[in-house]
């Protein structure tokens, strides 16, 4: 009924809704009145993450995607390799995994088999298993040695949307954390961060606020494509995946991520007159990335791309190239992804309903794959 929705038609526009929250009550309680990063959960030896020389990401799907977003932002905070991997390649491949790595599980239902399957044979090998899991008292909070939960509250709707921006959160405050601890960050740094990240609820508010009915009349209006591309750069790229994937999985319809620098590779043969291709553009602020990002879009529009372009506000170089442009809040780059992906899943539900789909329970999918 349209009351467990919160008067929204589906649940996945609630969830979507539910987002601000969803970053906020993940940020609670791990954060006091100085700004400072408390994590009482960490139960694993402060000795133990110390000597942490490696950390592999294990999962499926959307919190997989989470897990490539926290790979960026881990590695530049802590300086500690981050590998991401899909949990079914993971356990099945003779990966390297001693007492010094940190196996880290994202999962939104804490029931994923292939994602149980992977713990277990990382801590067969001696390593530490941290779980970001949504779900309390799941099987992988209760087999891992610490569970980080994503206070995203229950999602319903099997494409993930929430879950996803409380896995990015909790990820960042895992890497935090693990810099402070292990001194490649100071607490004034940290603190910074924090801010940063306290900021989001009310830019994603904000977003939602101002640019949710333009995606949808997109989305409505483009219901008779066949193909889309999505690109992205640097954390923009995992973005790209989770636009393309939440296509995929609720409209049926053709759609593939990219990264950006990876389209002369191969991908531009892919580009003809009229074809949908979504970039996310990352902020003017960071010249190198954002010039290489424009040039990409000059690259498929040359080709009769249509552009949709997601760009922070008040960046005007996209504008000659975009057929449509969506606006976001300006945020530092490592923040980005918590807003860029919010169009993307807001297009996906759009397209889907136009098609007369049900876009909460989409053919062939479950909300949780509880066998290999
Ligand atoms: C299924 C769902 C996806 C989800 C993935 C991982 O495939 O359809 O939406 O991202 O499982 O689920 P988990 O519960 O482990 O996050």
């Amino acid at each position: 009924s349209a009351a467990v929705k919160g008067g929204y038609e589906t649940f996945m526009d609630k969830e979507i809704h539910d987002q601000p929250t969803a970053v906020a009550d993940t940020l609670l309680g791990r954060v006091n009145d100085r700004g400072e990063l408390v994590l009482d959960e960490m139960r694993i030896d402060p000795s133990v993450l110390r000597s942490v020389d490696k950390i592999i990401v294990v999962a499926c799907g959307t919190a997989a995607y989470a897990g490539h977003v926290a790979k960026y932002a881990i590695e530049h905070w802590c300086r500690i390799p981050v590998e991401i991997e899909l949990a079914h390649e993971f356990r099945y491949r003779d990966p390297i995994v001693s007492e010094k790595t940190l196996t880290v599980a994202i999962s939104q239902s804490g029931e994923t088999m292939d994602t149980i399957q992977a713990i277990r044979h990382a801590r067969e090998q001696g390593s530490r298993v941290l779980a970001i899991v949504n779900t309390y008292g799941s099987t992988i909070a209760r087999e891992a040695d610490a569970v980080l939960y994503t206070h995203a509250g229950p999602e319903v709707a099997v494409a993930s949307t929430k879950a996803f921006l409380a896995q990015i959160t909790a990820c960042y405050l895992l890497g935090l954390y693990l810099a402070q601890l292990r001194g490649n960050k100071w607490p004034d740094e940290v603190a910074d961060y924090l801010e940063n990240l306290g900021q989001m609820p009310a830019k994603l508010e904000r977003l939602l606020a101002e640019q949710e009915d333009m995606v949808r009349e997109l989305g409505a209006q483009m219901a008779d494509q066949t193909s889309f591309l999505f690109l992205g750069r640097h954390v923009g790229y995992p973005v790209a995946l989770e636009g393309a994937l939440k296509l995929k999985e609720v409209a049926y319809v053709h759609a593939e991520g990219f990264a950006a620098g990876e389209l002369k590779h191969g991908p531009i043969a892919l580009v003809e007159e009229g074809l949908p291709v979504f970039v996310i553009v990352p902020t003017p602020r960071r010249p190198v990335l954002h010039d290489k990002v424009i040039s990409n879009i000059q690259e498929v529009r040359a080709r009769g791309a249509r552009t949709i372009v997601i760009a922070e506000e008040g960046d005007e170089a996209v504008t000659p190239f975009a057929d449509t442009v969506i606006r976001i809040p300006a945020t530092p780059t490592l923040m980005w992804p918590l807003l860029t992906v919010v169009p993307l899943q807001i297009f996906a539900a759009a397209l889907a309903k136009a098609k007369g789909l049900d876009v909460d329970q989409p053919r062939n999918l479950a909300k949780s794959v509880t066998v290999e």
